[in-house]
């Protein structure tokens, strides 16, 4: 097929593989998966497209110099879509090392590999090569009750995950500044859907909902989130590597802040209409709040006007639908979850 060839490093996780089901199953690109497949990866996330004539999957570490090396050369990409990291705030807190190695160092490997093949490339194909790094809104802190962040809001990272986040971006525009490598950011506020980690906060409620568990709630669950469906992020991603400018970042979200209360309410809400096991006095009785994360954010929101207005992206998920048809998926797919919660996380407490 005759399309261009994207190397999407991080396609095992849960907005790598959205990323690859939307390029594969559209016909949009010729996917080249890298994923060390850590924890957090699940290939049965990408079996969808899994056979496609335009998906391969290669098992490399983005720390690993020769192996990037190798895979440019191998497969001549016309750009990269960089999201492989390690993602969770409160393991970060647990353990800041992984996070830095994969997220810093990582990230500075993958520029240099993609540095390299660039240069190479002949005129007319390095004028249109371009890699995208795909970041989030945490790098720039937390907002108070007012106020939305733009691109040009200073960067303020409170925890490891998000101070690493924020070194990978300054590497990124340090390697388009001073070597010219053709870079564009992204930063993306908090997403959710299907294929989602336990880990995180809307997923882990479902199923402790399900299982009628406690669900934890840090602190008093005023924080505020700006959820986006992540399908929405995957088409947003492709817009910005298609027709971004180079060297710029856009903030990419959907307008749909919630607290966290709010968030684990609707679950409640959804399960009790949903299922026929409901406990007795609702779902809602299962909440319990908990000791705080240290460091927690207290609000994140972001204001999508550049993308929207220069390059045309819109949500087109609003919260509502979209958490209503995420519960539905986790009911349906417990082959999907199952696996995960009896051999590699079953819900603990992490990062205190
Ligand atoms: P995830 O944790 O679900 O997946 C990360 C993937 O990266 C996994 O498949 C893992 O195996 C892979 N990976 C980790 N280390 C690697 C390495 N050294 N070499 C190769 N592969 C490696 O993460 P996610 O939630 O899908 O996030 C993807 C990207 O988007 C991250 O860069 C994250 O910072 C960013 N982001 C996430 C959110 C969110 O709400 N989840 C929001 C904005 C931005
Ligand atoms: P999370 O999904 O970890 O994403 P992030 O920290 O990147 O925003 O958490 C989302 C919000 O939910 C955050 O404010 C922390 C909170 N939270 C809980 O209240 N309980 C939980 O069990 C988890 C995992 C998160």
């Amino acid at each position: 097929m005759n399309l261009p060839t994207v190397i999407v490093t991080g396609g095992a996780g849960f907005i790598g593989s959205a990323v690859c089901r939307y390029l594969v199953s559209n016909q949009i690109a010729n996917v080249i998966n890298v994923d060390v497949l850590t924890y957090a990866a699940n290939l049965t996330s990408v079996e969808p497209v899994a056979h496609a004539d335009n998906y391969t999957f290669v098992k490399a570490d983005i720390c690993d110099a020769e192996a990037m090396q190798q895979v440019f050369e191998k497969y001549q990409p016309d750009g990269v879509m960089h999201l492989a990291a390690e993602s969770h705030v409160d393991r970060s807190i647990t353990g800041a090392q992984k996070f830095i190695e994969t997220n810093v160092l990582g990230t500075s490997v993958l520029l240099d590999a993609a540095l390299k093949h660039w240069r190479g490339l002949d005129k007319e194909k390095a004028d249109t090569f371009k890699f995208l790094l795909v970041s989030t809104d945490e790098v720039y802190g937390s907002l108070g009750a007012d106020g939305l962040f733009e691109e040009v809001t200073p960067y303020d990272p409170s925890s490891p995950y998000s101070a690493s986040k924020a070194a990978s971006d300054h590497l990124a525009i340090a390697w388009h500044r001073t070597y010219g490598l053709p870079v564009v950011i992204s930063n993306c506020s908090n997403n959710y859907g299907p294929y989602h980690f336990p880990e995180k906060l809307i997923p882990l409620i479902i199923l402790n909902a399900l299982h009628h568990k406690p669900l934890p709630i840090y602190g008093d669950g005023s924080n505020v989130r700006d959820w986006l469906f992540v399908d929405d992020h995957a088409k947003a991603l492709w817009t910005i590597l298609k027709t971004g400018e180079l060297g710029e970042k856009y903030n990419v979200g959907g307008r749909n802040e919630r607290t966290n209360l709010e968030v684990v309410q609707t679950v409640c809400r959804l399960l009790d209409d949903m299922v026929d096991s409901t406990p007795e006095g609702g779902h809602e009785s299962l909440i319990t709040y908990v000791t705080d994360r240290p460091g927690h954010d207290a609000r994140y929101a972001i204001d999508a006007t550049k993308l929207e207005n220069e390059l045309g992206w819109k949500a087109e998920e609003n919260f509502d639908t979209g958490i209503k048809a995420t519960v539905q998926w986790y009911l349906e797919n417990e082959s999907w979850w199952r696996p995960i919660l009896e051999q590699k996380y079953a819900g603990e407490r992490l990062g205190l």
